[in-house]
């Protein structure tokens, strides 16, 4: 287990204790003051960011290290002139681990089996497992569980947020009811849903996916919706894909359709009005800022957890 680069790569173990670790890192924080005291991180962006960027960079520096934001547009790599591969071969010779938010996941792949250092994925077209560990340290501190709680995730399904929901819920225990249109281009990827589920019969977790939206949210424990425009759709796709995801936003009347101490996430960014309504984002049942907060705890230990890993395999 050198990298995070899919929650579908990590077994439940790993999983679970790397969100042992997190909430550790986030009670006891002075603890872990100087763990990576002399490490560097190098950040790769091809896409925005506002909290995976933050969030790795002040994690570094809390844990003692050192985080370099690296513009892939700025980067020989960016500019056609150099190979993922010797760019992975080269960082490995000037920083401990490499984060990286990119557009193709096959890409990520690659730029791990050429690095001799950790690789995490800061997001992908098809995964965003830094994501899901800090939701499920957010869902394991709010309802003090995991294993057999409903999730109802409603909206852009084909989505990697989704799939990498499908895989945590799959080795934690937790229910998941996807609710999305029956199109293709807005389902989970099958590949990916058949894997979550060959992997959920060790917990028992249940994985469906269902058209509609009250069937998905009926008396979950956790309703989650995520961007209907991930950073890598077309701008011009908008107003189809707003009518297309219409029944899916998570207004009022559908929360009440959730068990009444349901909580609300969204890993932003989110659109008030879009993919649920203002009233619900900025609701009492919110809890996107906390979840936005633990991405900080969980990068630090998932920082720690591979760089400890690495210098076992150096010594
Ligand atoms: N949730 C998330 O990854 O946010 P950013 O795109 O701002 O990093
Ligand atoms: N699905 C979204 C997640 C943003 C953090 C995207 O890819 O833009």
């Amino acid at each position: 287990m050198k990298d995070l680069i899919a929650l579908a790569g990590w077994d439940g173990a790993t999983v679970q204790a790397a969100l042992e670790l997190g909430l550790d890192v986030k009670r006891r924080p002075a603890a872990y003051g100087d763990a990576l005291a002399g490490r560097t991180l190098i950040m790769l962006f091809e896409k925005p960011s506002l909290r995976t960027r933050v969030s790795f960079e002040t994690g570094m520096s809390q844990l003692g290290g050192h985080a370099i934001h690296y513009d892939l547009g700025g980067s020989p790599l960016g500019a056609g002139k150099e190979t993922v591969a010797d760019t992975a071969r080269v960082l490995s010779r000037y920083v401990d681990a490499i984060m990286a938010r990119l557009f193709s996941h096959a890409a990520i792949e690659e730029l791990a089996r050429h690095a001799t250092v950790p690789v995490i994925n800061g997001l992908t077209d098809d995964a965003h497992p830094t994501q899901v560990l800090a939701d499920l340290l957010t869902i394991q501190e709010k309802k003090g569980r995991l294993a057999g709680l409903t999730m109802a995730y409603l909206g852009d399904s084909r989505n990697n947020v989704t799939h990498s929901l499908l895989a945590g819920c799959a080795r934690v225990g937790m229910n998941l009811r996807v609710g999305c249109p029956p199109d293709p281009a807005f389902a989970p990827a099958p590949a990916v849903l058949a894997a979550a589920r060959e992997a959920a019969q060790a917990t028992g977790a249940r994985l469906e996916v269902v058209h509609e939206a009250r069937a998905a949210a009926d008396g979950a424990d956790v309703v989650y919706t995520d961007s209907w425009m991930s950073y890598h759709i077309d701008p011009a796709e908008a107003e189809a894909r707003v009518g297309a995801l219409g029944p899916y936003r998570v207004d009022t009347a559908l929360m009440q359709a959730a068990r009444p101490d349901a909580i609300f996430m969204n890993c932003l960014p989110a659109q008030r009005g879009v993919e649920q309504t203002a009233e619900v984002l900025d609701g009492p049942q919110s809890v996107v800022f906390d979840q936005a907060e633990n991405r900080l705890h969980m990068h630090k230990a998932v920082l720690v957890l591979l760089l400890r890993g690495a210098e076992g395999a150096s010594r």
